[in-house]
């Protein structure tokens, strides 16, 4: 039956790529209104200058160009500054000075896309460079150049951050046998989605309402965002739609209130016409917010024997020109302190300042939780400097000293509680199925003949489902989700949530969730989600929170309308509630499957033949408030050889064992877990973005910033164990961001493996062919 109605377990085929695979999405980009204008933005050339003058004449000369903004036209009405959502503030224009490369400047409004293009290329800013400032640790010394000149503050330090037991992680290291300390430098990176950002605002002058099609993961936070900046306006909430259709890709990067999007309202609200502002894969890469870029020292202390005891990380944060992350207000470095990662450390401390910088702003969480990835990779990094420093294996030094399945729920030392988990059990599992000794062997042989191959373990923890309404808010809203569901009459139901796929799959998987609770065929149920108007409120989905969170309150609103069927089934079959039975997804009287009701035959009787007093109709709605956070895991081995002429990398195999709890849906948990380990191959092998002394971006195109393609991509290798959550109401954890959190730690890992026997014990991703190959030249072992 379970097969029949496509419930939990079942790979049954995404139902949204009826539309995808024909061509028929409905992205932002394909809306056509009548009478759409269209918006492009001018950007400084400069990563830090003055504004003397900017000329708009020319611009507004060209025919078909009927409006320029500047930042002056924003003072007025309050827009030229908004908030972001870590509580600083950020440019929709500048009226003054400009702070990092690539930032607006001006928006053209235009009755044509490249009318508009047209008038941005007119525009005449008069600009004086002044000093900049790319390095973050350059940044917070005494006498750099202020970023930030309309703080009260000033320096570049935007906050200091810090969680544990300093003296007691002191002390643990003083007293330690074995200290081992690593710099790493994560770089900035970019989630480069296939669709860039977008917004079609229309503001209907009459009924003073606002529509706005937008590239938003967060829909509903986004109305709430609006009706704060813009309420001085006459933009109340309740006026205010907000519409995410199909996403090309989110990833974090569609978390962020971008200028963009409030220069289009505001373009609409000035015009009164529609209007179109679609980013360029350009603008896309070079000015929306970024990833990573952390600056990290960690250590770890240890007894002889590899035992870990205590860890310390002290870390620079680039958050660029604005702290515009989008973390949960209690954490500015994001679930970073998730860093204890598999390992039980009696003692340990962490430490982030963030820093700014004349960058665009950084720190959004590039699907992951928040800077879990940065904090993954660290410490699976610094398990293997240990375990070469100590020569012990790191697969045996990883099994001394993982946290036992029967410490959970385990609380971590700085404060995490750790649902459920079996480390152990993964990378054994891993280790079977890649042949872990065979490998080593073949690694001694391999050496002796002068061929350099490496072997690379990450047994990462991830942290995901912000999350617990206690800790977890953005802008003061807490980061519970929903679910609302109607069954009809006719036994079909429609199912709305407060999160919003970007091509996860959700109209399939929270189908099924629905269909396990409720009996009906995954078929018969539809699921909307990306309209404010009529989905319940939630925060939307990044940080791998949909399934935890969303999923509850899915499975919970669907228990909620069980309850109520069980009455009617009650009724239907002339029995008592209490005679009343759920067996084999139907009602029916205590052991006589002969008396029995469909749930289909009850939502008809929900609406033609209800018990006397009851309501009537059949749906529910749940506002999830998760009790925890769940936390996925994985063991992923990966084999590389390195050629010793050219450097490069070779990824020989991959195996990457996952444990996200109770799966829905086999097929999809397995997609999402290939395209995360291309998007953790990425910034470890290929993908960095730098800048020059002037501020100017090295990699602000995909001929400079290396995406993987299908040719860089090796045959991932998948297989799982299931530790289902305890707390979740159907055991589930999330996973579409596991895979990118885990790879890269496994990918580095295998390289210094590959080179540890020449004595090098660390090389800061992306590992280049150059960078390898100027390693082998030092060493003495280029061809
Ligand atoms: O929040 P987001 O949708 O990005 O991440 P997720 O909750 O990890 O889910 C990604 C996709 O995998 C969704 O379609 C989930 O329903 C599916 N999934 C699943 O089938 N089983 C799980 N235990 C976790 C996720």
């Amino acid at each position: 039956m379970a097969v029949e109605i496509g419930g939990i377990g079942q790979s049954v085929k995404r139902k949204e790529d009826a539309r995808f695979i024909r061509g028929r999405g409905n992205y932002v980009d394909d809306l056509k209104l009548p009478g759409m204008l269209y918006m492009d933005i001018a950007r400084s050339p400069y990563a830090h200058a003055r504004i003397k003058s900017i000329d708009t004449s020319k611009a507004l000369a060209i025919p078909g160009v009927l409006a320029v903004i500047t930042g002056k036209d924003l003072v007025p009405l309050k827009l030229a500054w908004m908030p972001t959502l870590m509580s600083d503030k950020q440019m929709v224009l500048p009226t003054d000075t400009v702070l990092y490369q690539a930032q607006e400047v001006a928006a053209v409004v235009a009755t044509e896309r490249y009318i508009a293009a047209d008038g941005v290329a007119a525009i005449e800013v008069d600009y004086e460079p002044l000093p900049v400032v790319v390095d973050p640790i350059k940044a917070l010394q005494p006498g750099a150049t202020i970023v930030r000149e309309d703080r009260e503050q000033k320096d570049n330090h935007i906050w200091h951050w810090e969680v544990g037991d300093k003296a007691g992680t002191d002390k643990a290291f003083k007293d330690a046998d074995v200290v081992v300390k690593q710099d790493i430098y994560i770089p900035r990176i970019h989630v480069s989605s296939i669709e860039t950002c977008g917004m079609v605002a229309s503001f209907d002058k009459v009924e003073g309402k606002l529509t706005v099609w937008m590239t938003t993961q967060a829909p509903h936070a986004i109305r709430t965002v609006i009706a704060l900046v813009a309420g001085h306006l006459g933009l109340s909430e309740e006026r205010i739609r907000v519409i995410s259709p199909d996403i090309g890709g989110g990833f974090g990067g569609k978390v962020p209130v971008y200028p963009g999007y409030v220069l289009a309202i505001g373009a609409s609200v000035l015009t009164g016409h529609p209007v179109k502002w679609i980013e360029d894969r350009s603008e896309n890469i070079q000015a929306d917010s970024f990833a990573r870029d952390y600056h990290i020292t960690a250590e770890l202390a240890a007894k002889k024997d590899g035992t870990m005891q205590a860890l310390r990380v002290k870390t620079i944060a680039d958050h660029g020109a604005f702290d515009a992350a989008a973390n949960p207000s209690k954490y500015p470095a994001g679930l970073f302190h998730i860093i204890t990662g598999s390992y039980p450390f009696a003692k340990s401390f962490v430490e982030v300042d963030g820093a700014y910088t004349n960058k665009p702003p950084g720190g959004i969480a590039y699907r992951c939780s928040f800077r879990v990835t940065e904090a993954a990779f660290t410490i699976e990094r610094l398990v293997d400097v240990l375990a070469h420093e100590i020569k012990k294996d790191p697969a045996e030094l990883r099994l001394q000293n993982f946290i036992p399945p029967q410490a959970f729920p385990y609380k971590s030392s700085l404060g995490w509680e750790y649902d459920s988990g079996n480390y152990a059990g993964a990378l054994k599992l891993a280790m079977d199925k890649i042949g872990y000794p065979e490998l080593r062997k073949e690694q001694i042989e391999k050496r002796k003949k002068g061929e350099l191959m490496g072997i690379g373990i990450s047994s990462f923890t991830e942290i995901v489902g912000a999350g617990p309404s206690k800790h977890f808010d953005i802008l003061g809203i807490k980061m519970f989700d929903s679910c609302e569901i109607r069954v009809h009459p006719t036994g079909k139901a429609m199912v709305r949530l407060g999160v919003k796929s970007q091509g996860q799959g959700h109209e399939t998987t929270f189908a099924q969730i629905v269909a396990e609770e409720l009996g009906l065929p995954v078929g018969d149920i539809a699921v909307e989600e990306g309209d404010t108007d009529t989905a319940p409120y939630g925060l939307g989905t990044y940080a791998s929170r949909s399934t935890p969170v969303a999923g509850g309150a899915t499975a919970i609103a669907a228990r909620k309308i069980r309850e109520k069927a069980k009455l009617i089934a009650a009724h239907l079959l002339e029995a008592s509630p209490d005679d009343i039975e759920w067996k084999n997804y139907k009602f029916q009287v205590k052991g006589v499957p002969a008396k029995s009701k469909t749930m289909q035959e009850i939502a008809f009787a929900a609406y033609t033949n209800h018990p006397q007093g009851m309501e009537a109709g059949l749906e529910a709605v749940d506002y999830y408030d998760p009790p925890n956070l769940t936390f996925p895991f994985g063991s992923y081995i990966c084999v590389v050889d390195i050629d010793r002429g050219t450097g490069e990398v070779k990824i020989r195999r991959f195996v990457a064992v996952d444990d996200c709890g109770t799966i829905i849906n086999p097929m999809i948990v397995e997609g999402q877990i290939h395209g995360g380990l291309t998007m953790g191959l990425a910034p470890a092998l290929y993908e960095q973005i730098n800048y020059d002394e002037n501020g100017n971006i090295q990699g602000g195109s995909f001929m400079d910033y290396l995406l993987p393609t299908a040719m860089e991509t090796p045959s991932w290798e998948t297989a799982k164990t299931t530790t289902p959550s305890p707390h979740h109401p159907i055991g589930a954890k999330g996973v579409g961001e596991s895979a990118t959190v885990g790879a890269p730690a496994a990918i580095a890992n295998a390289v210094v493996d590959a080179l540890a026997h020449l004595g090098v014990r660390h090389i800061d991703i992306p590992i280049t062919p150059w960078k390898v190959q100027q390693i082998l030249k030092a060493k003495g072992v280029a061809e």
